[in-house]
């Protein structure tokens, strides 16, 4: 043997030095699915026994042994061996520990190939459960605040200038269907991954007479994916996935980013909690957005995965390369990532406190009613395009003057139009402009106030998608595990 080699533990190894050893094994990242790994192993032995493969003592064996040796891994006593390569041959080595030969029967009708395949569908699932439930969650606090604010009035943007007033809650209902469609997406997402890989073996499907159909049933699976090429070739659904957990992130660093400007001074629209913000290492006076300011930044890390996901599998021949192996890692970022930042930018919101009087200040500041004033006019039977030629010369006059419109008498808006009565003082109001949205989808305290009592209704059925989601995840585990 030459130095720096040595014999192998896993059979299926040639002998190797270490530095190859590190370089195929993936076992630093994909421990991480041993728990799935070892409920999907416990499903396929009952495939095992249903088709006579092992017999009942057997597969009573076989299924004791492997919770055993989750239990060990679980309470950190299972030494885990990176020369093994991978968690499912760690797993079987464990096995063979705990009951000997028959550990090798384990295998049977079965390859790496669909049991990976297996394991990272149920971990996606699992953490699709769960960032469903991160979101739904956000949506709570976003109605909640919304509920509180339907008067509040801030100047809404566009440009990051001020265009129009708005309510907050109006505002902040923007995120809500965004992230609707956020857990939409990924519910489809789910519809799409929920079927099983196992039994098709390495690429051609497996010759010992299991059942697929109820095999996926067993794990709660819609049912058995369609074609054995197709399942061990393939990881579309984490990449799809990360995509929506990119599009997640992106929602997100919208609101970071305007957080982190109302946060500052020259804003002054929300004060966030202690919690939420972090001192400056030399300016005393200063507290930083930092949670904030993070998310917008991890947004890098997701779009990240999903463009290392889409590159890994670029041009990939049918079926299992090793290639795939490359798929762990950003999955299991993307998902980290996402969840913690849905966590982090919930607290920091519904800890924070908005500043309404800051907020109508600056639409005072800003001529926000400048096109109501327009519209004022062309209700007086002006063309609009007159108005809007009008009203521009006005406001160039009032800021030449330095007299707000707003401070204006009646006398001062007929020397440009006699159309202007005494109502305008009124209808120029910022409570006024808002309310006069009526449209569905519109500012005015009624439309939100309707949209807002439409969602509650969603709200609900996002919680019984989010239940069945949930006994998928979780029965099969207590009846496997039992
Ligand atoms: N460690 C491998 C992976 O994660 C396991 C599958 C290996 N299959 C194979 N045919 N070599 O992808």
């Amino acid at each position: 043997m030459p130095s720096g080699k040595k014999q192998p533990k896993n059979p299926l190894q040639s002998p190797q030095n270490e530095v190859i050893t590190e370089f195929t094994s993936s076992l630093p990242f994909d421990r991480e699915l041993y728990f799935w790994d070892i409920v999907g192993s416990l499903a396929h032995v009952d495939a095992l026994a249903e088709a006579g493969i092992v017999t009942q003592k057997e597969q009573k064996s076989l299924k004791s042994g492997l919770k055993s040796v989750l239990k060990s891994i679980q309470e950190g006593e299972a030494e885990l061996l990176l020369e093994l390569e991978d968690i499912h041959m760690n797993v079987e080595s464990l096995l063979s520990e705990e009951i000997g030969a028959l550990a090798g029967k384990l295998h049977t009708g079965r390859s790496r190939n669909d049991q990976g395949a297996l394991d990272l569908r149920l971990y996606v699932r699992e953490r699709v459960l769960e960032t469903l439930e991160e979101l739904m969650e956000f949506q709570k606090v976003l109605i909640r605040i919304a509920k509180k604010n339907l008067g509040t009035i801030m100047p809404g943007m566009t440009h990051l200038q001020p265009a129009q007033p708005v309510s907050l809650a109006h505002h902040l209902m923007a995120y809500w269907f965004k992230m609707k469609r956020d857990f939409d997406r990924l519910v489809g997402c789910y519809e799409r991954l929920n079927f099983c890989p196992l039994g098709s073996g390495a690429l051609s499907g497996s010759s010992y007479g299991i059942d697929r159909f109820e095999l996926a049933k067993s794990l709660n699976f819609r049912g058995p994916t369609d074609n054995s090429m197709d399942s061990v070739s393939d990881r579309d659904f984490a990449v799809e996935s990360v995509f929506c957990l990119s599009l997640i992130m992106e929602h997100l660093s919208s609101l970071a980013e305007e957080i982190i400007l109302w946060n500052s001074p020259q804003f002054g629209f929300i004060h966030l909690s202690p919690d939420f913000t972090t001192g400056s290492s030399m300016m005393p006076q200063k507290r930083n957005p930092d949670i904030a300011e993070l998310t917008r930044g991890k947004v890098g890390r997701v779009a990240g995965d999903l463009v290392s996901l889409l590159t890994v599998f670029k041009g990939l021949p049918l079926t299992y390369n090793r290639d795939l192996q490359e798929d762990k890692e950003p999955v299991f970022d993307a998902f980290d990532t996402a969840v913690d930042s849905l966590w982090a930018m919930r607290n920091l919101l519904s800890t924070a406190k908005f500043d309404s009087i800051r907020m109508e200040e600056a639409c005072k500041s800003s001529n926000l009613h400048a096109t109501d004033l327009a519209d004022y006019l062309v209700g007086m039977g002006m063309p609009f395009r007159e108005a809007y030629s009008l009203v521009k010369k006005m406001i160039e006059d009032s800021s030449g003057s330095g007299s707000s419109i707003d401070e204006w008498t009646i006398k001062d808006f007929q020397k440009y139009s006699t159309l202007f009565k005494d109502d305008v003082k009124g209808y120029l109001e910022l409570k006024n402009v808002m309310n006069r949205r009526e449209v569905y989808g519109g500012t005015s305290e009624k439309s939100v106030g309707e949209s807002i009592s439409l969602v509650d209704a969603l709200a609900k059925e996002e919680s019984s998608v989010i239940r069945k989601i949930r006994d998928d995840v979780e029965k099969p585990v207590l009846q496997l595990l039992r």
